[in-house]
């Protein structure tokens, strides 16, 4: 994480601001389900929001040595009413052995369908309500509105999901009657994830084929043949941005003359990051907007290159074109 230059000297007592301010957070959790049914949903959430944005705040300006001490006072008293919800306990827990998986992204993603309020007690509940409602679960159901309609208006006949997960926003174009006559790959390293996909898919009427292992071996692997519409959504985050600049040229290299490559990534002001990193250990390789500019360095036959961020300041959208 980049830092502003730290605020507090090593003497200043930071051990014993963060203790009161994690407290305060404390008490501020554990009245969430009064608070809601008092003031309404909306303004509840709101309420802890703000505290969480000063705490971000607040964190900007520690040391590293001093962020230490924070995140483990806020650990040692917080965790313990966040892993009573359900989506929360999950990301924490990584059952499936890494972070970033497509069980997360579906418990996101039905959960904000709804019901939201599930948890391992009442309170758990109201803090997987609240999680659901943060602009991190937001920006990652928009982020499947927003692939399904570029997949939706490109009208590509060959597509390629880079570490597809379940591929929900290819599932959702299809159950609307779209790409009826495309050829989808999904490549993912995860059995479960395409076995998921592979079943949401069944009523698919066009060519699915599917790539399991590392993509790194596997995209090599694949035909000469291009792809006109290339992505990779929530994976490029765990790739620093030498990897990920390396994986771009490969990627680019298997697009069609007139294609369209589509990267995400997480942005470092992600406005939820506190919860997410402190609650969850969820830890991403955000990159900013130069960050992202640069992957499309060197890129031979590139036409254009742009950046679209969701309203939620979380996720960004490079799309790369060639000619
Ligand atoms: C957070 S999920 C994203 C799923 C979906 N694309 C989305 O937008 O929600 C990341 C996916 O990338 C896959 N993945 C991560 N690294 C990979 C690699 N090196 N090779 C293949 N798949 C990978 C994981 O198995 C996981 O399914």
């Amino acid at each position: 994480m980049k830092k502003e230059k730290s605020q507090y000297s090593e003497s200043t007592n930071v051990p014993g601001i963060s203790e009161f301010f994690v407290q305060k957070l404390l008490k501020k959790l554990k009245t969430l389900p009064e608070k809601v049914e008092e003031i309404g949903e909306k303004t509840a959430f709101q309420w802890v929001n703000e505290m969480l944005a000063l705490y971000q705040g607040y964190r900007n300006f520690l040391s590293a040595n001093h962020e230490e001490h924070f995140k483990k006072a806020f650990q040692q008293k917080i965790l313990v009413l966040t892993n009573q919800s359900a989506v929360l306990k999950y990301c924490y827990d990584k059952p499936r052995g890494y972070a970033g998986d497509f069980g997360a992204m579906e418990l996101i993603w039905s959960g904000r369908q709804g019901p939201k309020y599930c948890g391992y007690t009442g309170l758990g509940a109201y803090l997987n309500a609240f999680t659901l409602e943060t602009d991190n679960c937001r920006a990652n159901e928009y982020r499947v509105y927003y692939l399904k309609d570029r997949l939706i208006k490109g009208s590509y006949k060959i597509i390629a999901s880079i570490g597809s997960g379940s591929a929900l926003e290819i599932v959702e174009a299809v159950r609307d009657g779209y790409l009826k006559d495309s050829e989808i790959h999904l490549f993912d390293q995860d059995d479960g994830a395409l076995d998921t996909a592979n079943f949401g898919l069944r009523d698919f009427s066009g060519r699915l084929v599917i790539h399991r292992g590392n993509v790194l071996r596997t995209i090599l692997k694949e035909k000469e043949k291009g792809f006109d519409f290339i992505y990779s959504s929530g994976m490029f985050d765990y790739f620093d941005i030498t990897s990920a600049k390396k994986l771009t040229q490969r990627l680019w290299s298997k697009l069609a003359p007139g294609g369209c490559l589509l990267i995400t990534n997480a942005h470092p002001e992600n406005p939820t990051r506190l919860w997410v990193e402190y609650v969850t250990e969820w830890d991403l390789e955000y990159k900013d907007s130069d960050e992202m500019k640069s992957m499309s360095e060197d890129l031979n036959d590139l036409k254009n290159a742009d950046i679209d961020m969701d309203p939620y300041g979380v996720y960004q959208y490079l799309s790369l074109y060639k000619r």
